[in-house]
């Protein structure tokens, strides 16, 4: 615990009371030795070839499955007590704005332009959304001074994403260090690690045990390669994880995708994925500096991510040139302040290529 970290038990009170009091559902158990006569399954195997799930399609997988945390909480230097997994970062967004999030009282903080789930989750639960824009005129920076101001206003959880999406901008070290220090005890901050992977930069989940108020989301559907898998997991204090495990629901991870995650975090998987970034980060390079050149164009914002957001004089004639050759990219005009804005994610060098011939 650091000067500017509260006690797990501040953060902890932080959370809904009736979540706290749940008497959560109890799985089947899992004790491998027995033969399972007590979860209602097919003795069977399906009809069909089941080599997906190895032959334990038939059969319930373990909830939170040991040697996924493991693996994970080895990659990424925390504990295994430190990680609830699910179907993509996208249920750990919905399960602690539930956690901690009362209807109809309670807020969170945004900073868009923002990952659009934050928001979304929050009024699922009947949360209010206090946006704090980041600042455009400074390479969308944090607003410091408006986040604290939206914690002291009482927000529950502030939302950070860095590599903040769809931006591509690094979030300030300095300016997450004063929202910690301002959330302390007051508010869970949350980072958004979806496109860790590509920068540099110390991640943030390895200061998750200096702040119990702190934790981070990381997923394996950008640079591991498995959007089709749906993994991704929360990364924060054992006694949080334990919260929001009252609530995953049961079996949060199908036995294919714990398959294709364990093998994605082997260290041949692994150093194909290195490798990978590295070119999907040159490509990135490259294809910022063909589209600086292309005329209608009249910002590349730097990114530090998979994917670049670019400003035109006439976002919908490149969109119509980009469709009309097949290429789909994601349409930003007007979304919160972005004006004549595309996304385009980095894809393979062909792939590149056709864009900057399309755009030319
Ligand atoms: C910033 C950010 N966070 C989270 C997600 C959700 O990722 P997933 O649910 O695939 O883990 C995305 C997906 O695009 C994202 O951009």
């Amino acid at each position: 615990m650091t000067a500017t970290s509260p006690g797990i038990e501040a953060v902890l009170a932080l959370a809904r009371e009736d979540i706290r009091a749940l008497e959560p559902y109890k799985n089947a158990s899992w004790e491998p030795a027995f033969t399972r006569l007590h979860a209602n399954e097919s003795p069977w195997p399906p009809a069909f070839d089941t080599a997906d799930g190895d032959g334990r399609l038939h059969r319930y997988p373990q909830p939170q499955p040991p040697e996924l945390l493991k693996a994970l909480s080895g990659a990424w230097g925390v504990d295994p007590s430190q990680v609830l997994v699910g179907r993509g970062s996208d249920e750990a967004i919905d399960l602690v704005t539930r956690v901690f999030c009362v209807a109809g009282q309670d807020s969170v903080v945004v900073c868009p332009p923002t990952f659009g789930m934050y928001a979304v989750a929050a009024r699922i639960q009947g949360a209010a959304v206090r946006r704090v824009p980041l600042d455009a005129a400074k390479g969308f920076a944090l607003d410091v001074p408006g986040v604290c101001a939206a914690i002291d206003a009482g927000a529950k959880i502030v939302w950070l994403c860095t590599p903040n999406n769809p931006t591509g901008t690094v979030l300030a070290r300095e300016d997450i260090l004063a929202v910690l220090a301002a959330a302390a005890g007051r508010a869970l901050v949350i980072v958004d690690e979806a496109y860790v992977e590509f920068t540099d930069r110390p991640s943030w989940t390895l200061e998750v045990s200096r702040h119990p108020h702190l934790a981070t989301l990381r997923t394996l559907s950008k640079a591991h390669a498995l959007a089709g898998a749906r993994m991704g997991a929360i990364v924060a204090a054992p006694q949080i994880i334990a919260l929001l495990r009252r609530i995953v629901p049961p079996y949060a991870v199908p036995e294919p995708t714990l398959r294709a995650s364990l093998a994605a975090m082997r260290p041949d998987a692994l150093a194909v994925t290195d490798r990978r970034i590295a070119r999907l980060n040159a490509e990135r390079e490259r294809l910022a500096a063909g589209l600086a050149t292309c005329s209608g164009v009249t910002r590349v914002c730097p990114s530090a991510a998979n994917f670049l957001l670019v400003e035109w004089r006439d976002a919908g004639e490149a969109l119509a040139r980009l469709r009309a050759a097949g290429l789909l990219v994601r349409d930003f005009r007007g979304y919160d302040g972005l004006g004549q804005t595309l996304r385009l994610t980095v894809g393979s060098p062909d792939e590149n290529d056709r864009m900057l011939e399309v755009l030319a």
